[in-house]
């Protein structure tokens, strides 16, 4: 006798579809479950036959159970097998069960002994990938059927126990079990100022022209950021504001955004998709596999995934590990980062703005300008934590800006004169709808995604722009990689300017962005000037 029944995969947030085949027949008594299985599917096999014998069916133990999952060579990780192997060992030894009843279905869950459904992590992106395979219903665990109906297009439905499948699949009346804890993503404590950050707008920030106008490239483009200054100079509070600016996610990137949260275990109850982008800030305590996924046990993403089209702030990112550092240099460059685990790869999705902040110095009060400063670093300190600085980061980022303290008379001047986050995210979201029609035919939506080759093969900058870069570059201020950079800061300086291509004006301020160097004159707004008193 013969069956077969349907579950997903998870290798990091890309699911397979995974055919659970049932045969059960004459010959030595045993159980063989083929076709590489983890250790909580080799689990499986005895908490299934524990569940169905306690949901009152009829486990064939006097007979050889062979179960394989296909195709072979995908490794299959979780406990949520369990729900397709029980459902598929008695498919093959109950004729009361139409055969086609499971067609065009996936099966997700853990069974409890006694046969009740437990939740378990990524039953949205398992869910994204049976639909995306043809799939048209999906089992699930009954807390979590929000979640799962959040995908367009399968029908979902919630299950209490194993008992609950057997009715819905014959067709009987279901019969009534306890309700299934949900998993609990509500910490135990929580505490005041938990969501600080959210009610700032760019309008707290006084003065800070040309870090305001950084923000706003940034966040049309999707670059990255470096904030560099003395201690207290604002780059906490700039960088924090730069969520306000961007414009909510779309149905598709709404949907990546909630999957990750669905692998990660902290997508709140509310089961609507999560729309607004995120913004994570990991201190600089964090572990490597915190910041950039992975873990013992089961994988998980890390910050660098959960900021997945969002922003991810590194506040003092000299203080973070080196090969945290260096870990982001594949994210960075590409919008992915890779978890090995024993000799598999997970891949997640990590396409974030990463804004940088850092002292000049540890104590924060070193000046390379003024002849006498107030650092109290040594100088080994001193040239350890500039080469950090320096050294794996520089390359990578693509704007770089020293952030001075606002001067008395822009903290005085009135709130009134200060411009709020929305004017600046709505020239930010033309921006944005500019590069999302120039990229339509292509799978990139901003500026800082376009690989260099596509970038100077099909959007080549004008003579004129391209030759003030290739000035940059022979005189040697400026790397081959920086001109890339360059080139693409250039079209969002250009998007938001609403031109139709970049000019040499827009290739000045983008080669000031990307140095640190003062913007050009006329690249910022006029500053707020005081109402009374004196502007220096
Ligand atoms: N431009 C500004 N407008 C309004 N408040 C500001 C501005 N810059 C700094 N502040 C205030 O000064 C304080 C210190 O700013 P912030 O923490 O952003 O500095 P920082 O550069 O991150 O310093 P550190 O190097 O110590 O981390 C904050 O309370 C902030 O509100
Ligand atoms: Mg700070």
């Amino acid at each position: 006798m013969w069956a077969s029944t349907r579950t997903v995969s998870l290798i990091g947030a890309v699911g397979h579809l995974i055919e659970v085949q049932v045969d059960v027949s004459p010959g030595v008594v045993a159980t063989a479950l083929i076709g590489r299985p983890d250790v909580a599917i080799t689990e499986a096999r005895d908490r299934c036959r524990t569940a169905v014998v306690n949901s009152g069916f009829d486990w064939p133990s006097s007979r050889r159970i062979t179960i394989s999952l296909s195709p072979a060579d995908i490794p299959k990780r979780g406990s949520h097998f369990d729900l397709a192997i029980a459902a598929g060992v008695l498919a093959a030894t109950d004729s009361a069960l139409p055969s086609s009843a499971l067609d065009d279905s996936v099966l997700i869950g853990e069974l409890s002994l006694d046969g009740r459904m437990r939740c378990v992590h990524g039953v949205l992106p398992m869910t994204v990938a049976a639909a995306a395979r043809g799939i048209r219903r999906v089992y699930v665990p009954e807390p979590q059927a929000e979640e799962a109906a959040l995908v367009p297009g399968v029908e979902v439905l919630g299950l209490r126990s194993l008992r609950q499948l057997m009715a819905v699949l014959k067709g009987e009346e279901v019969p009534g079990a306890p309700p299934v804890e949900p998993l609990t993503v509500q910490p135990l404590l929580s505490w005041r100022g938990e969501d600080a950050l959210a009610d700032v707008d760019l309008a707290d920030v006084a003065g800070m022209a040309d870090g305001r106008f950084a923000l706003e490239v940034v966040a049309a483009g999707g670059h990255s950021l470096l904030l560099s200054g003395p201690k207290g100079a604002g780059k906490t509070t700039l960088a924090e504001r730069i969520g306000t600016l961007l414009p909510d996610l779309g149905p598709d990137e709404a949907l990546e955004v909630t999957a990750i949260q669905s692998l990660a275990g902290t997508l709140p109850r509310d089961g609507r998709l999560v729309t607004r982008p995120p913004f994570r800030a990991p201190h600089h305590s964090a572990t490597r596999s915190a910041v950039l996924g992975g873990g013992t046990g089961r994988v998980r993403p890390g910050e660098v995934s959960k900021a997945h089209l969002g922003v991810l702030f590194l506040d003092e990112f000299p203080l973070f590990g080196t090969d945290i550092i260096e870990g982001l240099r594949q994210p960075l460059e590409s919008g992915q980062v890779s978890v090995a685990r024993g000799e598999e790869e997970a891949t997640y999705p990590a396409r974030a703005i990463v804004v940088f902040a850092c002292n000049p110095c540890k104590c924060g009060q070193y000046s390379a300008t003024m002849i006498a400063n107030d650092c109290k670093c040594r100088a080994t300190d001193l040239r350890h934590y500039q080469s950090r600085v320096s050294g794996p980061v520089a390359d990578r980022v693509d704007v770089t800006r020293h952030v001075k303290p606002p001067e008395a008379w822009e903290l005085l001047a009135p709130l009134g004169a200060r411009e709020h986050s929305a004017p600046v995210r709505a020239r930010v979201t033309a921006a944005r709808a500019r590069q999302a029609a120039r990229y339509a035919r292509s799978p990139w939506r901003l500026n800082a995604h376009v690989p260099g080759p596509v970038l100077t093969r099909d959007w080549a900058l004008p003579r004129r722009a391209g030759q003030a870069v290739a000035k940059a570059v022979s005189s040697g201020s400026l790397t081959h990689r920086g001109a890339t950079r360059v080139h693409r800061l250039a079209w969002t300086v250009a998007d938001l300017r609403g031109l139709d291509r970049p000019g040499v004006d827009e290739v000045e301020v983008a080669l000031a962005l990307r140095s640190g160097e003062p913007l050009p004159s006329g690249a910022l707004p006029l500053p707020e000037l005081p109402a009374t008193g004196t502007a220096r």
